[in-house]
């Protein structure tokens, strides 16, 4: 472990991805200045919005792929050396607790479907059914021609504690009436989420095709290793998925940059992106700091 700055004392600091994860940051924000671990507190976000049934993107209450099931994704990272993730889990409803034990308790650090609920139900967690009856309805709606498929959204927290140290999490149920099979980028470190204590971290939300080709999360970090600061480089990965996709009027990418020594970079492709800022002066949520697209409908939850 190391301080943030010599001559300074870490801040414990929360950042986190739209006002679903509000709630869980209250709840996160006084163990880590209490002198709690980060992956902790990132971890509790994450299972805060994985068990709030009204949260319809992330964990129970989560809508379905085409075929009516549920699958939930999920990644912890603290290290380049240290990351652990889940995907396609059906059976398991704390997703990113399942990938800080991939993370802590094997050698890999990637599970996918059966093998991943095989390990939750190895570590003895409960089995829950994902399939909330909102989010049934919402599909049925759908499969009847009635209902137009949601933007869609993810957490993803990232956190410094009292010892300096920074870790992220990103937990999402992925886009709503997806083909069965379709993993976005959430679970994926350097996509969805991204942490080196050397230099900071990253975590993005939204379309995660539009993240994928442009690895977001490792491109801020590096850009931010090359000197920009967190708000520069989340404007250039913005710039590069503009750039690379041309994105389309209704699609929406969030990203959010903290540096080592707690400074926050956010923006997004369109309005309504909000990030949760969780400090020792409380809880808030804020705008996103930039916009590609002021112009354009706000695309929020
Ligand atoms: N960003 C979440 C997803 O695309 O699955």
């Amino acid at each position: 472990m190391w301080p943030i700055l010599d001559s300074q004392e870490p801040m414990p600091i929360i950042a986190a991805t739209w006002s679903l994860a509000t709630g869980g940051c209250q709840g996160a924000i006084a163990p880590l200045i209490a002198g709690g671990s980060a992956l902790d507190a990132v971890c509790a976000v994450a299972r805060a919005t994985e068990r709030d049934p009204t949260v319809d993107s992330v964990g129970l209450g989560g809508l379905p792929d085409a075929t009516g099931h549920v699958t939930l994704d999920a990644c912890v990272m603290v290290s380049p050396a240290k990351c652990g993730a889940v995907c396609a889990v059906a059976k398991h409803l704390d997703v990113t607790d399942l990938a800080r034990m991939v993370m802590e308790r094997t050698r890999h650090v990637m599970l996918a479907g059966k093998g991943a609920d095989d390990f939750a139900r190895a570590l003895g967690m409960r089995e829950s059914n994902l399939l909330a009856p909102a989010a049934r309805a919402a599909w049925e709606r759908w499969r009847t021609g009635g209902e137009t498929p949601p933007s869609h959204d993810t957490v993803g927290v990232l956190a410094i504690d009292s010892a300096g140290v920074m870790a992220g999490a990103c937990s999402t149920s992925g886009m709503a009436y997806k083909l069965a099979g379709r993993v976005g980028d959430s679970p994926i470190p350097g996509h969805g989420l991204y942490v080196d204590p050397e230099v900071g971290g990253a975590v993005a939300t939204g379309n995660g095709e539009l993240v994928m080709g442009v690895c977001g999360t490792f491109l801020a970090v590096e850009l931010m290793r090359r000197g920009s600061t967190p708000q520069e480089a989340v404007r250039e990965v913005l710039e590069r998925i503009e750039r690379t996709y041309s994105p389309e009027p209704h699609q929406q990418v969030g990203v959010i940059v903290l540096s080592r020594d707690g400074r926050i970079g956010s923006g997004a492709l369109r309005g309504g992106f909000e990030v949760v800022v969780a400090d020792e002066q409380g809880v808030r949520l804020t705008p996103a700091a930039m916009v590609t697209h002021p112009d354009t409908p706000e695309v929020k939850r």
